[in-house]
């Protein structure tokens, strides 16, 4: 279940194509149009629903219950839409308890940077569990204006992490957090 599809641009063919059914989700009326659009050559089985996926998990994870789930650069956005960071905060990091047996993973936003970059700093890195905010800012040597997408305690604490760069455009980049959220202990 991929959930935030959009038109699934991060998402290569191939990858859909090793699932049985993909089922995509996105509040984004134009989503399945250029969903399907982007992989029409993928011959994945897929099928979509405009919900928000925020509101809607329990009943979604109740009809997909064997459905792994991969939150696709979804959740760093949640902040835009609230005026309340700990609330949104709270809200993200209780996900993991939503979503407790489940099998998931999720890649998001967990900094963006606008202003000046190092590139000796531009490489990704990958950590074995929580990375403080602080000290992800001074690993990767933030310049200029940083933004915090809230997203730090998505995954559980003890979850190993990828840290991948993602340069919008000259001077903008996004840090972007990938793990696996399945419970490690069962
Ligand atoms: C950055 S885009 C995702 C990119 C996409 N995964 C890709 O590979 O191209 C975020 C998407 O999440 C969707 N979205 C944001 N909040 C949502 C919500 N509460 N419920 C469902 N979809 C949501 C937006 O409509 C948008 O299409």
């Amino acid at each position: 279940m991929l959930l935030g599809a959009s038109a699934g641009w991060t998402l290569p063919d191939d990858f859909l194509k090793r699932f049985e059914h993909v089922h995509a989700v996105d509040a984004d009326p134009l989503a399945p149009f250029l969903f399907g659009w982007n992989h029409a050559k993928s011959g994945a089985k897929i099928s979509f629903e405009r919900v928000d996926l925020f509101a809607q998990l329990e009943d979604l994870l109740e009809r997909y219950p064997h459905h792994a789930i991969l939150f696709s650069n979804v959740l760093g956005q949640r902040g835009f839409h609230s005026d309340d960071s700990a609330a949104v905060e709270a809200e993200l990091a209780d996900l993991k308890l939503r979503l407790k047996g489940r099998h998931w993973a999720s890649y998001h936003d967990r900094l963006s940077l606008a202003g000046p970059l190092e590139p000796a700093r531009l490489s990704p890195f990958t950590s074995q569990g929580f990375v403080l905010t602080q000290d992800l800012v001074k690993k990767i040597g933030a310049a200029g204006t940083c933004s915090d997408h809230l997203t730090g305690s998505v995954l559980p604490d003890n979850a190993p992490r990828q840290f991948l760069p993602w340069q919008l455009k000259p001077g903008r980049l996004h840090w972007v957090e990938a793990g696996i959220g399945t419970d490690l202990n069962p």
